[in-house]
């Protein structure tokens, strides 16, 4: 057990995945693994384990936001020994090529702050996802006909933004979509050597205002968990 997650040692897979929203996680273990476990219910933050194609794998919730994330990325690692997390989520779309449910898959997040901006200090420390799985998502999702992105994100600290001009700004510099995790957790993924990615399911966009109809939102939920399991046992 650590400070944030019951689950006893060995309960916890070494590959992760990562949605925010812990009631996401019991519907995609319960959607897509076998033989599955809950094995985490503290704060309500549900953990489970089970066997995708035979294959060991934990579906943790994260909780929303940077903080949160970092809590079970570092308990993850540290205490249960997880190797690959990957973060299944929505963002915002930030460029008008960039559509409502198209996947997009972050290789680097960029941001104002994150929990780890103490340690770097004045050092603009560039979050980047593994290479590995990067390729590996993206050819899951072609295989799949996904409409995909492939770049870069911004994880805000803030959903409610006073500033909309650092929004623009990331528009400005090709951004693809904002989010609110991922840079904490390369950032924990690349402390402590192991491989982290975000694959995400665009729910609004911040240009045209649309937004993700709630009766689509389960299949695109589901597609992104199927390529992110892909990526990290392809
Ligand atoms: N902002 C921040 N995080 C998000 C958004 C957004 O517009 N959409 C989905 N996650």
């Amino acid at each position: 057990m650590s400070i944030h997650i019951g689950a006893v040692p060995g309960k916890i897979a070494e590959t992760v995945l990562m949605p925010g929203d812990p009631l996401r996680a019991k519907w995609a273990a319960a959607t897509f693994l076998d033989e599955l476990e809950c094995v985490n219910e503290t704060r309500g933050m549900l953990g489970f384990t089970g066997l995708w194609k035979g294959n060991p794998v934990t579906i943790q919730g994260s909780g929303m936001g940077m903080p949160s994330l970092s809590i079970y990325a570092n308990e993850l690692i540290s205490d249960f020994g997880a190797k690959t997390l990957i973060r299944i989520g929505s963002c915002g779309a930030m460029q008008e090529t960039v559509g409502i449910r198209d996947l997009v898959i972050a290789m680097t997040a960029s941001s104002i702050s994150t929990p780890s901006r103490g340690v770097f200090r004045e050092l603009n420390f560039a979050p980047c996802a593994d290479f590995g799985l990067v390729e590996k998502a993206v050819a899951a999702a072609r295989h799949r006909e996904v409409k995909t992105h492939v770049g870069g994100i911004y994880s805000a600290d803030v959903f409610y933004d006073e500033r909309p001009d650092l929004n623009e700004q990331m528009t400005r510099h090709g951004i693809l979509a904002v989010e609110m995790e991922a840079a904490e957790l390369y950032t924990v993924a690349a402390r402590f050597g192991v491989r982290a990615l975000a694959v995400l399911t665009v729910s609004d966009h911040l240009l045209t205002h649309e937004a993700l109809p709630s009766e689509d939102r389960e299949r695109s939920f589901g597609d992104m968990v199927e390529i992110a399991l892909e990526a990290a046992f392809g």
